[in-house]
């Protein structure tokens, strides 16, 4: 009995706030939106028995780096909760939508300008985050959330850690840019052949952003640091223009 976790209802309270939907569950947890009697939203992460018996340490991480990152454009971390049937974190809620579901669910259609937009504000976000020396290493269209006045948000940072160089490099978030930018010119295309070939073969890009998107991935060479990044994203916004 004690083993299994208790799932909370609708209307029960944790640390103040009201659950009002269970969001999802993953293997570490479950995530509830929930509201306090101000009417401010949460998002609260259940944390599963079984994997904090296992890794009690590596589910803190999260708490950890949120509550070092001090800005809108990831969530605050709020509070740690612990009661008789489970215990977990509460953090700010993000109003708006991810990526997965302007995909999935509205079929949304990124041009080539808003993709080079995107790439631009998620540079940012990683920029924020190597000045912490932290790396998120799961940036994903569920984890991108994008508000109502277009800013993004950065979320999910189950997996996030400190930069050592060793095991947690920089250049872990790259690959995830350039797969998350992938999976935004996919949203356009059109299959046209039953054969499936590669990205940098089926996609419509120019050779500069073939070039872009493999070295961000480690394909075909590297990049060493964010602002080559940024330089070779100017030339191909402005090759785009001409
Ligand atoms: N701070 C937040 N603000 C708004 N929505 C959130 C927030 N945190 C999580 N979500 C929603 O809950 C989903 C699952 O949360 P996430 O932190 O990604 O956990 P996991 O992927 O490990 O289950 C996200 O894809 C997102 O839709
Ligand atoms: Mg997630």
């Amino acid at each position: 009995m004690n083993n299994l976790n208790r799932y909370y209802k609708i209307n029960e309270t944790v640390n103040g706030y009201s659950i009002l939907k269970t969001i999802g569950e993953g293997r570490y947890g479950i995530v509830y939106l929930a509201i306090n009697d101000k009417d401010e939203k949460c998002i609260i992460k259940q944390l599963k028995k079984e994997m904090l018996e296992e890794t009690r340490k590596k589910l803190f991480y999260e708490k950890q780096i949120l509550q070092e990152l001090d800005n809108p454009k990831f969530p605050k971390f709020i509070s740690e909760f612990k009661d008789e049937y489970s215990e977990g974190y509460i953090l700010e809620y993000i109003q708006g939508k991810v990526f997965e579901d302007l995909l999935a669910e509205d079929m949304y259609e990124f041009s080539k300008s808003e993709i080079y937009t995107i790439c631009s504000q998620l540079l940012e976000l990683v920029e924020i985050l190597q000045d912490n020396n932290i790396v998120h290493r799961d940036i994903r269209l569920p984890n991108v959330i994008i508000k109502e006045n277009k800013e993004l948000a950065l979320i999910d940072f189950g997996l996030a850690r400190i930069i050592d160089n060793k095991r947690y490099v920089k250049e872990m978030d790259y690959w995830f840019l350039g797969d998350f930018l992938i999976h935004l010119y996919y949203s356009s295309y059109k299959e046209t052949n039953s054969v499936e070939r590669p990205w940098y073969e089926e996609l419509d890009l120019t050779t500069e952003e073939k070039i872009f998107l493999k070295k961000l991935m480690g394909i075909k060479g590297k990049y060493s640091n964010i602002e080559e990044i940024k330089t070779q994203l100017e030339n191909i916004k402005n090759m785009n223009r001409a």
